[in-house]
């Protein structure tokens, strides 16, 4: 069995070499897959585009069990078994859960599991919140099942001790961003109550510790204010993505082709809904998606 480990240390040089070895077949050319509970996880799979635009992606978004955030470990973790599972029937390379809820959740024990790399987003966000601070005290805002886990404060506290985490769960921000409210008087008045705790305690950074939030970033960046830093972990998870591909010799080299080859999206429900929302947030629209029974995985 394969060990991953996100973090770039001992262990991981270790792991990565059985790795390479065993691996040296794998098709570059192949997927990476990306899941997430519903839409959120674009976020993260724009940034992979964008990042990577020669990089082909199999995207999963759960929307029959959104929101994942108010449900139990075991299930979440059950349902992130069962997309891996789909997503491996795909010919994925790498996995990325980009979703803060499964990382927190799934992680640490479907890593031991898959003889693929996978990484998730809680690492790439904390590493930046805990490079950006000045003043030592980190806001991170996430589901309740995220923020109940305590994976960023333990994720910051082993970079350095010495910060000061506040977690803050925000259950009605994942509806309000799946119902397109990302510029509604709603959203504001919520993202006052939830946030004013977190202005009382000046921090200085603010982890948007959930992949629908940076859907709405305005909302939050007009309560926080201009001087607390916020972070989206999708642009760093898109760094280590693209780290460990080129580490692993995966990367893709191949010219870029259309959209439409180059992305397959699938979800578990309402897929009209799920295209609008897409095409919405990613800079190009798109033709292919596809419902499946995630329960048959
Ligand atoms: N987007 C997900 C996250 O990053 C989960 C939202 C949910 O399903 O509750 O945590």
């Amino acid at each position: 069995m394969i060990r991953y480990t996100q973090k770039f240390g001992k262990e991981w040089k270790h792991d990565h070499k059985n790795f390479a070895e065993r691996k040296v077949n794998m098709d570059r050319n192949a997927p990476i897959g990306v899941f997430d509970s519903g839409i959120g996880g674009l976020t993260v799979a724009r940034e992979i585009m964008r990042q990577m635009p020669q990089e082909r992606i199999v995207y999963f978004g759960d929307t029959a069990r959104v929101p994942y955030g108010s449900k139990s470990q075991e299930t979440v973790l059950r349902y992130s078994r069962q997309i891996i599972r789909f997503l491996k029937t795909q010919g994925v390379k790498a996995i990325v859960i980009a979703c803060n809820t499964a990382s927190a959740c799934a992680l640490e024990t479907v890593k031991q599991e898959l003889d693929i790399p996978i990484i998730g987003v809680i690492y790439a966000g904390a590493r930046t919140a805990a490079e950006a601070t000045h003043n030592g005290k980190i806001g991170v805002i996430g589901t309740e099942a995220t923020i109940r886990s305590g994976i960023y404060t333990r994720e910051m506290q082993k970079l350095r001790p010495d910060i000061e985490v506040i977690g803050k769960p925000c259950p009605l921000f994942v509806p309000l961003v799946e119902e397109g409210l990302f510029h509604d008087s709603v959203t504001d008045e919520i993202a006052s109550r939830y946030l004013s705790s977190l202005k009382e305690k000046y921090i200085d950074t603010l982890v948007m510790g959930c992949t629908h939030y940076p859907l709405i970033r305005s909302t939050i960046r007009k309560v926080m204010g201009d001087k607390v830093n916020l972070v989206n972990p999708a642009y760093e998870t898109a760094i280590e993505l693209k780290n460990l591909l080129e580490r692993d010799n995966l990367a893709n080299k191949c010219d870029v082709d259309s959209p439409s080859s180059m992305y397959r999206f699938y979800v578990s429900d309402a897929e009209e809904k799920f295209k609008l929302f897409a095409n919405s947030i990613l800079p190009f629209d798109i033709t292919m998606t596809k419902q499946i029974n995630i329960e048959n995985y």
